[in-house]
């Protein structure tokens, strides 16, 4: 395979408040256009290493690489949508949406004109001058979605986007998920404790389990481009989904 676009080696981190280790020796490779889902209990470390993907924590040993060099402002070269939406309740979708190109300095009326392009593929036609608080809970991660594409970046980090969507709203904001993945050609990771949406949607998971973590555990999905949610119910996936969800649950039970 071609080299990673985002790569681990050996990193170490524990918070600073914290003796208690998080990551102990952690390598990973992810390679351009894959979706990487990382699944894992709550507490176990999956927004950590977003933070420390972007840089807003740096390891204490080991190196964190993107298209194999040491960047330290990483924050400006990945999307990022934290796990929380961060709309301004106050802008509208249209001046939300522009806020990372206003940051890199682009004339408000040209950066406006560039997400009103965009509005009809997010499904937020005719919302532009909508308020985030008058939004379906679709809307707003379509919203903050648009924001992260903006950012220019090929790496999208995407911190449980979907989670407190109902069912139905969240398989349709999958399905849309990846038909923009295949559109754009990025490199997705995405964090969920939702065992079917990462078998949906990922080319390989990454299961975090007991902490700190020396490894982390891969699965590949044996399942080709396009696929349809029936997909996964097909028998080799329900073993894999059981064998997931035993790996997971043998965290939780020590
Ligand atoms: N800023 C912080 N300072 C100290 N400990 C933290 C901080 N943020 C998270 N933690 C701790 O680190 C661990 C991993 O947290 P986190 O990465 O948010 O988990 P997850 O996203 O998997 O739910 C948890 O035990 C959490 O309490
Ligand atoms: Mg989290």
């Amino acid at each position: 395979m071609n080299k990673p676009v985002l790569e681990f080696n050996k990193v170490i981190f524990h918070y600073k408040n914290s003796e208690a280790p998080i990551l102990d020796g952690i390598d990973l490779q992810i390679y351009e256009n894959e979706f990487i889902s990382i699944i894992g209990p709550s507490g176990s470390g999956k927004s950590t290493i977003f933070r420390l993907i972007t840089g807003l924590e740096v390891p204490f040993k080991g190196s964190i690489l993107l298209n194999g060099e040491n960047v330290t402002n990483r924050l400006g070269a990945v999307g990022y949508m934290p796990q929380q939406d961060l709309l301004m309740p106050w802008r509208t979708v249209l001046d939300n949406a522009i806020l990372p190109l206003e940051i890199k300095g682009i004339k408000k009326e040209i950066a406006q004109a560039k997400v009103r392009e965009l509005l009809d593929d997010f499904g937020l036609q005719g919302q532009e001058n909508a308020l985030p608080g008058n939004l379906s809970g679709g809307m707003r991660q379509r919203v903050s979605f648009l924001r992260t594409i903006l950012s220019g970046s090929n790496i999208l980090l995407l911190d449980e986007p979907f989670s407190a969507l109902d069912a139905i709203t969240r398989l349709t904001m999958q399905e849309w998920l990846i038909e923009q993945w295949m559109k754009r050609k990025k490199t997705i990771l995405f964090i969920t404790h939702d065992v079917d949406e990462a078998l949906f949607l990922s080319d390989r998971i990454f299961v975090l389990q007991q902490k700190p973590h020396t490894f982390i555990q891969e699965v590949k999905i044996p399942l080709g481009r396009p696929r349809t949610i029936r997909d996964v119910s097909k028998s080799e996936m329900v073993t894999l989904k059981e064998k997931l969800i035993d790996q997971l649950r043998s965290k939780v039970s020590k």
